[in-house]
């Protein structure tokens, strides 16, 4: 594939074409474990995914990238460069003194299934792999099967597991 979408660089004055963007993530996330919910609702998760991102942003070699499909947004991807220092791995893992994270890949539902996911991370591997980069993380949803069955074939490995107790839960039942 790779027809049909164009991709370009984005910028922190690109942000309010990525808000549903996102909120198409956090969907993704209610839907495929309603059993930790509650979840926040769509303004509240942009509000704190906007906050990420302008931080991310305004750090150097941090990428983001838009894709278009007839000049409509159709998803988006976004890397960043952090020292191992600052991460839960450097006491456990040897690395490179500079991790990769993927922070985030959206495709909206139409166009999922298509390649496009695969390219935005794709360029966004390249990007890191080209600022000396080899060493990568991404985070997802323990539920997220269909994400995650992506990312393994592309070489990621379960690696670290978080587990939540969450009180809203239980008074979710009562
Ligand atoms: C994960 C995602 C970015 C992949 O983008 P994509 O353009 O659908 O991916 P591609 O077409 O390049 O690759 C298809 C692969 O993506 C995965 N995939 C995830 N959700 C999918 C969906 N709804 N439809 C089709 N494939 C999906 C599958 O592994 C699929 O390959 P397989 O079914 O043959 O194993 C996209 O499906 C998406 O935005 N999902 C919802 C948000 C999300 O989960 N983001 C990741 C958060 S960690």
């Amino acid at each position: 594939m790779g027809t049909g979408w164009q991709v370009r660089v984005g910028g922190v004055e690109d942000l309010d074409l990525v808000g549903p963007l996102w909120v198409a993530v956090h969907h993704r996330h209610c839907e495929s474990m309603p059993e930790l919910a509650p979840y926040v609702d769509d303004a509240e998760t942009w509000r704190a995914r906007r906050k990420l991102y302008e931080e991310l942003l305004a750090k150097p070699d941090t990428l983001l990238l838009l894709a278009f499909v007839d000049d409509e947004p159709a998803g988006y991807g976004l890397t960043h460069v952090m020292r191992v220092a600052d991460s839960w791995i450097e006491d456990t893992w040897r690395t490179g003194d500079r991790i990769g994270e993927i922070e985030s890949l959206s495709v909206l539902p139409d166009y999922r299934g298509t390649g496009l996911g695969s390219e935005l991370l794709d360029r966004l591997e390249t990007h890191l792999h080209d600022l000396g980069v080899e060493d990568l993380i991404l985070g997802a949803l323990a539920g997220n099967a269909d994400a995650i069955r992506l990312y393994e074939r592309r070489g990621y490995q379960p690696t670290w597991l978080y587990l939540s107790k969450f009180a809203g839960r239980e008074r979710n039942k009562r």
